[in-house]
């Protein structure tokens, strides 16, 4: 009897081990101790034998239904561990690869044009400059020539701020010139930056939200001259627009920050109530620009009789609109999906505006 238990015993035991997944596992449990597996039936038996054989029978059976039971769960945790990294190896994704072109996300207009007009720049030896969008009134208005009660802060219908802990003035910044004021006053000429950002204004109408986006510009050395200021946008816009004889007007005009002023038009065509760009006797304005007035230089640290420069600056969703055909400025900023699909570009669209200076 006893050595037909441990014969019972080696083969569960076997089934145990040999078992190849979680279920087969369960099986050869159901049949070993389950209510009409072996060794259920066996303990079952032990009621119809004699006392002493019973009490014999009736240990044994107790070990060998522990060791069962003991063999059984060790194999469910190694099976189950096994289970587990092979889900893992099978579910792993390789973040590595690039997503599928036909996936759903979008760069959205303003992004993309942010990039071209880096790029063009970044040719030209412009880096990228930043600063934030809560900005002091100081470097707003006041470093850049316009002092408090000075007319042209009506035209800027600033959104103020409450005052910061310190008590100094704040406001959302109306433009990126004050990114030329913390550029001037933490480094040293030669100064050549770009920055591209995000301004505020209250006013909502066609042509108007309330943020929108500027590109600044701004280069300071000893030699620059209005005809850099020329060459220098001319350059960029016909990148740009991608149009190789890109007519450019400069006609005066007037910033606080900078004297002179002027405000820059393109070429373009309005025949039959479609606008075109191009060198058709049209024009249509486009970004202002100017040489940074001494003033402004003497506020942010930098001596105006040896120091000289200039500065621009436009706005993103105009030049965007105009690039890629988009009439109303509001749908910038409605998050409408079927815009973005529409006006999207893919992320595989990377934008490739080179100068072409090896031309
Ligand atoms: N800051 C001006 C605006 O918002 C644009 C500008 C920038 C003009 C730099 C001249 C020089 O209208």
């Amino acid at each position: 009897m006893s050595n037909g238990l441990e014969t019972l015993r080696d083969r569960l035991l076997q089934a145990i081990a040999g078992a190849a997944d979680l279920s087969a596992l369960d099986q050869v449990r159901v049949e070993a101790i389950g209510k009409k597996g072996e060794l259920t039936q066996q303990m079952k038996m032990l009621g119809s034998m004699e006392a002493d054989a019973r009490r014999a029978a009736g240990q044994l059976l107790n070990v060998i239904k522990t060791d069962v039971e003991t063999a059984i769960a060790e194999r469910q945790g190694a099976l189950a561990g096994a289970a587990r990294s092979a889900k893992l190896a099978a579910e792993r994704i390789d973040v590595t690869l690039p997503a599928a072109p036909e996936g759903e996300g979008h760069i959205h207009p303003i992004s993309q044009t942010i990039e071209e007009i880096t790029q063009i720049f970044a040719e030209m030896g412009f880096t990228v400059a930043e600063g934030p969008e809560i900005e002091t009134d100081f470097n707003n208005f006041t470093a850049l020539n316009i002092p408090p009660e000075h007319p042209a802060r009506q035209m800027h219908d600033t959104f103020y701020l409450p005052p910061a802990a310190d008590g100094t003035a704040r406001v959302l910044r109306t433009h990126t010139s004050p990114v030329q004021v913390r550029t001037m006053l933490n480094s040293k000429p030669p100064i050549r930056i770009i920055a591209p950002g995000r301004t505020y204004r209250s006013d909502y109408d066609m042509t108007h939200t309330p943020m929108f986006h500027q590109v600044e510009g701004l280069v300071i050395d000893e030699t620059t001259h209005m005809g850099h200021l020329r060459g220098c946008l001319t350059e960029f816009l016909r990148a740009f627009f991608q149009i190789d004889d890109l007519p450019l007007r400069f006609r005066p005009s007037f910033f606080p920050f900078t004297e002179p002023s002027a405000e820059v038009d393109i070429g373009c065509s309005r025949k039959g109530g479609q606008l075109k760009l191009g060198n058709y006797g049209d024009w249509l304005e486009i970004l202002g620009c100017g040489m940074v007035h001494p003033k402004v230089l003497e506020m942010c640290g930098i001596d105006s009789t040896r120091y000289q420069g200039f500065a621009f600056g436009m706005g993103i969703e105009r030049i965007a609109m105009l690039k890629y055909g988009i009439p109303d400025l509001r749908t910038f900023f409605d998050a409408d999906l079927r815009w973005l699909r529409h006006y999207g570009f893919s992320f595989l669209d990377q934008p490739s505006l080179g100068l072409g200076l090896t031309r």
